[in-house]
């Protein structure tokens, strides 16, 4: 009973207003308070000093692990739909501005649907071929080289005439054999005719500034 008076019980807050909910407010707090003065340090760093320094990149690597690994896997390698962090290709870019827009507003990669626009299922095929050809996973033949028309029309003001991509719309590269949906005929074509609408989530209230840009930091490191 002594117990009970003193902690609290269920919704009861106890003679000492003791909670577990309170408990974990304030050992955040007190840890926050005991790194903040480290982070501060860290953040007034140049950024590409920051990515080569082995204590800022051991607190990022922790707070990849906290806030990063159930999306990106815990060797940031990524997963169908959520992109390799360590192979330096870049949907958004990884300038220091870029990862940490990132990381900070979140990202949302949107892939219109354009198979209307190709003339049915044929235009589609060679649409898809043609886009596999990009990279060398097969030899366009001319079927498939007829939708290059379609394609600097439909496609290059988001992924360039040359296929390359472009970052300011998060497009993919699609001539570097990196699949952020995989290289079968069927996942282009799933692409193509239904759309992509992908999602990073902002952080940036959760890390704040200086975890941040710690945090890109570590990013940066896993591919330079
Ligand atoms: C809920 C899942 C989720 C979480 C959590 C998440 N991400 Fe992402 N992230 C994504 C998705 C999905 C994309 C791809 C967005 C797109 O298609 O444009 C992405 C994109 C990115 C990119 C851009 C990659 C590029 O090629 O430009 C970076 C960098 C990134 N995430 C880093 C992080 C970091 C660091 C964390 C931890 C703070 C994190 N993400 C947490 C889902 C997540
Ligand atoms: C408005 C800009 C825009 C246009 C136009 C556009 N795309 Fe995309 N495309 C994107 C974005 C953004 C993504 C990434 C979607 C995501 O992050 O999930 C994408 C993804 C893709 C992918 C998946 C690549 C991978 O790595 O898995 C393929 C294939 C593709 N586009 C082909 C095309 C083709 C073919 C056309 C023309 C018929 C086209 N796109 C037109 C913006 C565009």
């Amino acid at each position: 009973m002594g117990y009970l008076v003193v902690f609290g019980l269920g919704s009861w807050e106890g003679t000492l207003g003791w909670s577990q909910q309170g408990q974990y407010e304030s050992e955040m707090q007190a840890a926050a308070s005991r790194y903040e003065p480290i982070y501060e340090n860290f953040a007034t760093m140049d950024f590409e000093a920051l990515s080569k320094n082995a204590d800022a990149n051991k607190l990022g690597k922790s707070l990849y692990a906290s806030y990063c690994t159930t999306c990106h896997g815990s060797d940031a390698r990524g997963a169908t739909g959520y992109p390799n962090l360590t192979d330096n290709d870049w949907l958004w870019g990884n300038s220091e501005a870029a990862l940490t827009a990132t990381l900070k507003n979140g990202r949302n990669g949107v892939m219109p649907v354009l198979a209307p626009a190709l003339g049915g299922e044929q235009g589609i095929d060679n649409m898809v071929t043609y886009v596999r050809s990009l990279s060398g996973l097969v030899e366009p033949d001319a079927a498939a080289m007829s939708a290059k028309p379609m394609f600097l029309a439909l496609c290059s003001a988001c992924h360039n005439a040359d296929g390359t991509g472009n970052q300011i719309f998060g497009a993919p590269n699609l001539t570097d054999d990196i699949w952020l949906y995989g290289s079968s005929d069927e996942a282009v074509y799933t692409t193509i005719v239904k759309g992509r609408n992908n999602m990073m989530p902002a952080h940036g209230d959760l890390l704040g500034e200086n975890r941040t840009k710690i945090l890109a930091a570590y990013i940066y490191s896993l591919s330079n």
